[in-house]
């Protein structure tokens, strides 16, 4: 440890136990509301792909943290998470400002809802996410569990403009290349980006779109039936909300861990 170490706020002496001051190894802006960081990962930190940890700063002496999805898979050696920035935010209002060497508080206890082990098998998995919900989903598709749940895995990512589709690249061009899963993405991996508030291949909110049956309509699946299909949300409140309530009057059926069941959703955590 240096000397800057010791009188510095992330000193593990004043840190609390249930976290670990970890070093921001890069960080992308995607849009003015939202970035991407990356940092290094505790050796001693487990997570199931889908989980969110508390992350955060020291901020007046006190630790603030708020729950963000993991991004990166549980096999990779850091951890990535996906951010919107408010100005006014508390805790973003400041990590938007993160640069590579900074320190940043990750919590040691990851948990969530959005577990592979709380779905029925699939004919058809459905991810539905808005703006940073898609974290979540990012892990797991990077999981070859979540290939053998289903035949087919269904990614929608609903934001309100284009420069807002983060990860798109990653998703359409790295993915089906990854050493470890790109054969699994290449086959089973179906991504449906939809934007609400400018021209794009795929427009309208993805409520809209399920109740439409457009969104099955336009990938040539047929309609959505909790026979067959399973489904994790991850959006803002209401979003999560709407999209629950579309699926229940479908006879889907939460799942929960030691039940499986047809879907699972878990809020968005992003900051009001
Ligand atoms: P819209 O542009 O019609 O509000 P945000 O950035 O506010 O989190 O929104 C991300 C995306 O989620 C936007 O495309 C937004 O559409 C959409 N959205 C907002 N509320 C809902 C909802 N209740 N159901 C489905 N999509 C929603």
């Amino acid at each position: 440890m240096s000397a800057t170490d010791l009188i510095s706020p992330y000193a593990d002496e004043v840190l609390p136990k249930n976290v670990s001051a970890e070093t921001v190894l890069s960080v992308h802006h995607w849009t003015q509301r939202l970035f991407t960081f990356t940092c290094t990962r505790a050796t001693s930190l487990r997570f199931e792909n889908g989980q969110f940890a508390m992350i955060g700063l020291m901020v007046d002496g006190k630790p603030l943290l708020r729950a963000y999805s993991m991004a990166s898979a549980n096999y990779e050696e850091q951890l990535e998470f996906l951010s919107i920035k408010v100005a006014d935010g508390p805790l973003t209002s400041r990590l938007q400002h993160l640069q590579p060497g900074d320190k940043v508080l990750i919590g040691r206890k990851p948990t969530g809802t959005l577990l592979l082990s709380s779905l029925k098998p699939a004919r058809n998995l459905y991810f539905f996410a808005t703006g940073t919900g898609l974290a979540p989903f990012l892990s797991l598709i990077r999981d070859p569990m979540a290939y053998d749940l289903c035949e087919r895995l269904v990614l929608v990512h609903g934001c309100r403009a284009v420069g807002e589709l983060a990860y798109h690249d990653l998703i359409t061009e790295q993915l089906p290349r990854h050493e470890l899963i790109g054969e699994l993405v290449r086959d089973k991996l179906v991504y449906y980006p939809t934007v609400t508030r400018e021209a794009f291949r795929n427009t309208g909110r993805i409520t809209d779109l399920i109740e439409t049956g457009r969104l099955t309509a336009d990938l040539g699946l047929a309609p959505l039936d909790a026979k067959h299909d399973r489904a994790m949300i991850c959006g803002s409140e209401m979003m999560l909300a709407d999209t629950k309530a579309l699926l229940l009057a479908r006879s889907f059926v939460e799942g929960h861990s030691g039940r499986q069941g047809d879907f699972v959703y878990e809020k968005a955590f992003a900051e009001k």
